[in-house]
């Protein structure tokens, strides 16, 4: 099922243009891209030595909750390779044959960078069939079939794969000990979202105070897809409800008609803690119980409502399932002592 959600981390079709826009608002840079300082730093360091070394850059694997940059990290590491370099993509749903990767693997010029999001959606005959173009820059294509089956090898220009993905458990671990670089992206700080926020604003000329940006910062689930998306809904709102300046007034109207509540959780996100409260008593309780009283798809859940509510606390996971913890028992004002506390006093 498809959700339409304002704080949804997953950019959705419908978001198309969105998204183009979005693309303007990409840093190009690594110098402009925010947060993230440690992996930034190794990035650095590597494109520096081997741009002098005349190499490729490693493979690298991102994972992480959607919206917090992998796909704009794969171009920002491009850019950094130099001119010439070229991002080609594609997806890991997209290769079901090892034919399919083929002719983006031949056409590749040196230092380009391929890049394979939902990396661990590839099939395992196209995993195998990557292997020994990560390891030695060379493929192996099946010429005949039957009984002339031949197989020639063909040499690769040197190339970078990224990968990225948002579920780091699903990657095989023979594909992940091939890259060179692996690293999973945190949500970011509120200070680091301002940051963005404020570059975004420039971008698109909105006039905001500074606590006008904190209150979007506060509400972006930690996730620069969704502070964008944040900034844009808050100035439209600012331009017909007020002067066009967003101020946190400005910003908590705007939001609260959305039902987005100042940590940026919106109907779903309640009503998946409420049923965790009241039908199940506060847990533990399977994912697919809550689903189900939902009437949820249980893969939406986990991808894009749980994963905030588990950094900030307001859910755990545990052996018997999903618990509802006092902080977010709190946030919806449910009696504190739900059945699922004792767990973590
Ligand atoms: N470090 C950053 N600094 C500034 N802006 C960022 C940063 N990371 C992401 N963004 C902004 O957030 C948007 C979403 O990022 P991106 O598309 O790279 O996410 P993603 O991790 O690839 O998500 P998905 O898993 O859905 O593919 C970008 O368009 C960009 O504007
Ligand atoms: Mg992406």
């Amino acid at each position: 099922m498809a959700v339409e959600r304002l704080v949804s981390p997953v950019a959705t079709p419908t978001d198309l243009p969105e998204q183009e826009r979005n693309w303007s608002l990409r840093p190009r840079r690594l110098h402009e891209y925010v947060g993230q300082s440690d992996l930034v730093e190794r990035l650095k360091i590597t494109i520096q030595a081997v741009r002098a070394r005349n190499e490729p850059m490693e493979h690298v694997l991102l994972h992480g909750p959607p919206g917090l940059g992998k796909t704009t990290l794969a171009h920002v590491i491009a850019e950094e390779m130099g001119e010439s370099c070229k991002v080609h993509i594609t997806s890991g749903p997209a290769l079901s044959r090892p034919t399919d990767l083929v002719r983006v693997l031949c056409s590749m010029n040196a230092s380009d960078v391929l890049f394979i999001d939902e990396i661990h959606r590839v099939p395992v005959a196209v995993e195998e069939f990557i292997y020994p173009a990560m390891e030695d820059f060379v493929i192996d294509i099946k010429v005949e079939q039957g009984m002339h089956a031949q197989t020639i090898q063909k040499t690769l220009q040197p190339f970078t794969l990224i990968g990225a993905t948002t579920r780091a458990g699903m990657v095989s671990s023979p594909m992940r000990s091939r890259f060179g670089i692996t690293h999973s992206l945190r949500y970011y700080s509120a200070d680091e979202l301002l940051i963005i926020l404020r570059r975004s604003a420039g971008l698109l000329s909105v006039e905001a105070t500074q606590p006008g940006l904190q209150a979007i910062a506060a509400r972006s689930r930690g996730t620069p897809r969704i502070a964008n998306r944040l900034l844009r809904r808050a100035r439209d709102f600012a331009q017909v409800r007020g002067d066009g300046i967003l101020t946190p007034r400005m910003v908590e109207d705007a939001l609260a008609l959305e039902g987005i509540d100042a940590l940026g959780l919106d109907d779903l996100d309640r009503a998946y803690l409420k049923t965790i409260a009241t039908t199940y008593n506060g847990g533990p309780v399977g994912l697919e119980a809550i689903a189900a009283t939902l009437n949820h798809d249980s893969g939406t859940l986990e991808d894009v409502v749980e994963p905030y509510l588990l950094q900030i606390g307001f859910v755990a996971r545990t052996r018997r399932g999903r618990a509802l913890t006092q902080a977010g028992a709190i946030h919806i004002g449910m009696p504190t002592r739900a059945a699922g506390a004792e767990l973590f006093e």
